[in-house]
């Protein structure tokens, strides 16, 4: 069954090589998740080899992980990691990619500016998906020669496991666009939703809401463990734990987007604040601990 709003699915057009910009948390998850559903080449591009070295060391570590659990055989595991390479220059990997996917740094002008660079290197129809978590396709998308081809493909952490991915359409994204985004998140075993180019989209828009408030509890002088304690069972993983698994700084970028579209009702963590500015990759354990008072 076509999901709500998708295009006719005859429109879309097949993905045969996938390009990944950024070789962090998400997009090595993205490369792992593009070649082993796809079955088809994968490079990460980043800004020096360190990162992209990371990146592809992660995909194969993963592959490895299979391996050993039974779910892909020798053969398999040696062809995925084949398929999968990394690299900093994107003129020359990127020449002959269908589909580009953007996972750097959650900031409108870095994403524009990737996305400027890579339409100088791709073909007209390449697809740009961006996995931004909160900000406008429309306006990511304004300033290219290509509008059209832009779309929102916002995946969940760990993208391994979390279901759903979420389908943004930019005021100018086109049918073939967004049929192709459709066809490719169903290739990859997603529950695909198209969603409104609004601040957050509805799932990190309602984790915002959720969010803010076990902030305000953290901030009002319950201990960390001690709210998180409150959602045993209640939740999948409770709030610090899955805040932490995110990224402090995703999280506190997440809550500023909404406040600034919809100051009434999001807030914004002092505490939060202060993890961040720490540069503390969590509330509690070796790297945590600040003291929410
Ligand atoms: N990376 C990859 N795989 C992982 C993983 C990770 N970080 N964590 C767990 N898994 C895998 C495990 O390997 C295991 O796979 P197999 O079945 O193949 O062995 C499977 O997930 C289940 O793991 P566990 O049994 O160890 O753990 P669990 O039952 O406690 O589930 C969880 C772990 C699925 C992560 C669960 O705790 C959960 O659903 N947490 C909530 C996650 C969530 O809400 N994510 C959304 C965050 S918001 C976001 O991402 C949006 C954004 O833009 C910022």
């Amino acid at each position: 069954k076509r999901p709500a709003g998708a295009p006719d699915k005859a429109l879309a057009r097949k993905v045969t090589k996938v390009g990944i910009v950024g070789a962090g948390l998400m997009a090595s998850q993205l490369a792992l998740l593009f070649v082993r559903r796809l079955d088809v080449p994968v490079v990460l591009t980043d800004l020096d080899q360190e990162r992209v070295d990371k990146g592809v060391g992660y995909v194969h570590a993963e592959i490895d992980k299979l391996l050993a659990k039974g779910r892909v055989n020798q053969d398999k595991a040696n062809r995925l990691k084949g398929l999968v390479s990394g690299a900093i220059d994107k003129a020359e990997v990127f020449a002959d990619v269908d589909f580009v996917i953007e996972a750097v740094f959650e900031e409108m002008s870095v994403k524009k500016s990737v996305f400027a660079d890579v339409e100088k290197v791709v073909s007209p129809e390449c697809i740009l998906a961006t996995n931004t978590s909160s900000l406008s396709i429309t306006e990511m998308a304004a300033d290219l020669e290509h509008p059209e081809r832009v779309v929102g493909f916002h995946f969940f952490n760990p993208v391994a496991v979390m279901p759903l991915l979420e389908i943004v359409r930019g005021e100018r994204t086109d049918d073939a666009t967004l049929a192709t985004a459709f066809a490719t998140g169903r290739s990859l075993k997603k529950t695909t939703i198209l969603v409104k180019d609004s601040p957050s989209f509805i799932v990190n828009r309602l984790l915002g809401r959720f969010m803010g408030e076990v902030g305000r509890i953290v901030d009002e002088g319950t201990p960390v463990p001690v709210a998180d304690g409150a959602f045993a069972g209640v939740a999948p993983m409770p709030p610090f734990m899955l805040l932490s698994l995110v990224g402090p700084a995703i999280a506190l970028h997440n809550n500023e987007t909404l406040h600034r579209a919809f100051p009434d009702r999001f807030y914004v963590s002092p505490a939060l604040e202060r993890v961040v500015a720490a540069r503390k990759s969590s509330y509690y354990g070796p790297d945590g601990g600040i003291d929410p008072e």
